[in-house]
């Protein structure tokens, strides 16, 4: 029931207008002195406020301001005597809900608490609704049920506005990319350039003048000045994929770089200045490449100023069957209903452990798709390696003994009810939770099953 503070200096309308409102099945909290009033404010949740607005030594604006501040949600009703309604207005600036004038009408005061009511419920609600996109639709392309995901997204809020730069760790797939680009999208620099390059990919001589750029005549086949990716991202983001593949000599000038914040193009003799913040990414731990002389210490050093490590999907399963739904919604869009997946298709997924990651679960979400007709994604849609690492009939199958064992100590009649919820449930979800249909297969009516149904969780 609706929770409501009252407020009056006088009283005998307190005591009116409490009776009134009790009668109207609200609990209300009659306060007869505004500094009290104010103590309950602080301590107290109420759903409305309704105060009289002459009173000393607060009077109700300012219970009305401090409510703005302490409980900003909470409906505010302003009572005036004759004269004030000038205050009333300015009230209704600040943000009350509405005022009514002394001496009221029951039946419109009523419907004014009810109004003022509901419009506290919808501020609730909305304030509801904001804090769940918050949490989870703040980096809107970025899935991150689990609590390891959840740190990275931490970490990009916290590190997107510096310009410092950062190393962001991962086996293949996990997201490395999509974590610089959030990066960049909430940094200063997102109206720039975000560019990237994988140092994996091109030999050594190539790399470089595709970072730094090459001047004119530089080598054979350099017909003209090109401006390398340094240049080319100026005010925004470079991302240096797979850094672990750059030749050592090229590391030497890319720690320069770093700390002149100044590029030379090969074949140059000037040096351009530079404002670029710079990303890495390595699937390769580092640490291990510098206790080959592979990597050198001090480049290290300077790009693990902060160090995002994204966990693969295996250590954070919560991640898995979001990761399927988003899939599955881009990829179907408007256009096509989502299909379901079936409990034992959900638990095939959930168990494999996904070498490359989430780019190997947007391949198997996408196998699966393309041969889905009746819009369930079942076991035998999933790509084969995906299945065959999955113990046929199920994990319960492979060996009955250890699943048996938690069984020990408990009767028949008590062993063969928890296998029957087991399989109800399995059969509910196959259903799509519809119960007609699961107490048709299961050849039982409908009551039946309702009776056997399991507790909700
Ligand atoms: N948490 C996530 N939420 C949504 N999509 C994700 C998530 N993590 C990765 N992806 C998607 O998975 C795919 C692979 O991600 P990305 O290319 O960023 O991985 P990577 O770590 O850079 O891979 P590689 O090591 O192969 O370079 C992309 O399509 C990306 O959008
Ligand atoms: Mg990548």
């Amino acid at each position: 029931m609706a929770r409501i503070l009252l407020v009056d200096d006088e009283p005998s309308i307190l005591s009116v207008l409490s009776t009134l409102l009790k009668a109207e099945g609200y609990t209300v909290s009659p306060i007869n002195n505004p500094v009290k009033a104010a103590e309950l404010l602080a301590s107290d949740s109420f759903d409305l406020m309704i105060t009289d607005i002459r009173m000393s030594p607060i009077n109700g604006m300012d219970l009305l301001k401090m409510a703005q501040e302490q409980k900003p949600t909470m409906s505010v009703l302003i009572m005036t005597g004759f004269g004030s309604v000038d205050t009333a207005v300015e009230a209704l600036k600040i943000g009350a809900f509405d005022y009514v004038t002394k001496p009221f009408k029951v039946d419109e005061l009523l419907i004014t608490v009810q109004r003022a009511l509901e419009y506290h419920r919808t501020m609730e609600e909305n304030v509801d609704l904001k804090s769940q996109l918050g949490a989870k639709y703040k980096f809107e392309n970025i899935v991150a049920e689990s609590e390891p995901m959840r740190r990275v997204c931490e970490m990009i809020e916290r590190v997107a506005p510096t310009d410092t730069t950062v190393l962001i760790t991962g086996e293949s797939g996990t997201g490395k990319e999509l974590v610089a680009k959030a990066i960049h999208a909430y940094s200063r620099r997102k109206d720039k350039k975000f560019l990237a390059v994988n140092c994996a990919a091109l030999p050594e001589t190539l790399l470089e003048s595709e970072m730094f750029g090459y001047v004119k005549g530089a080598f054979t086949g350099a017909s003209a000045n090109k401006e390398g990716l340094f240049e080319a991202a100026n005010g925004g983001t470079l991302l240096l994929d797979e850094i672990g593949a750059m030749p050592l000599s090229l590391q030497a000038k890319f720690l320069r770089v770093l700390q002149e914040k100044e590029v030379r193009r090969v074949g140059g003799t000037e040096n351009v200045m530079v404002d670029v913040r710079v990303l890495a990414a390595t699937n390769v731990p580092l640490e291990d490449l510098i206790s080959k002389t592979q990597f050198r210490e001090d480049l290290y050093y300077r790009l693990s100023v902060i160090n995002i490590a994204i966990k693969p999907i295996r250590e954070r399963i919560e991640d898995i069957l979001p990761l399927v739904h988003h899939v599955l919604q881009r990829e179907c869009g408007d256009s096509k209903p989502i299909p379901i997946i079936t409990a034992e298709a959900r638990q095939i997924l959930e168990q494999y452990t996904w070498p490359g990651n989430v780019r190997e679960l947007e391949n198997a979400i996408k196998h699966a798709l393309t041969f889905c007709l009746d819009g369930k994604i079942t076991r035998d849609l999933l790509p084969s390696r995906i299945v065959s690492a999955y113990p046929q009939g199920g994990a319960s199958n492979t060996s009955t003994t250890p699943n048996l064992t938690q069984f020990r100590g408990k009767s028949l009649k008590a062993f063969l009810r928890d296998k029957e919820k087991e399989y109800l449930k399995y059969v509910l979800s196959e259903s799509s939770g519809d119960k007609e249909k699961a107490a048709k297969e299961l050849k039982i009516s409908l009551a039946t099953l309702y009776r056997k149904l399991p507790e909700p969780q």
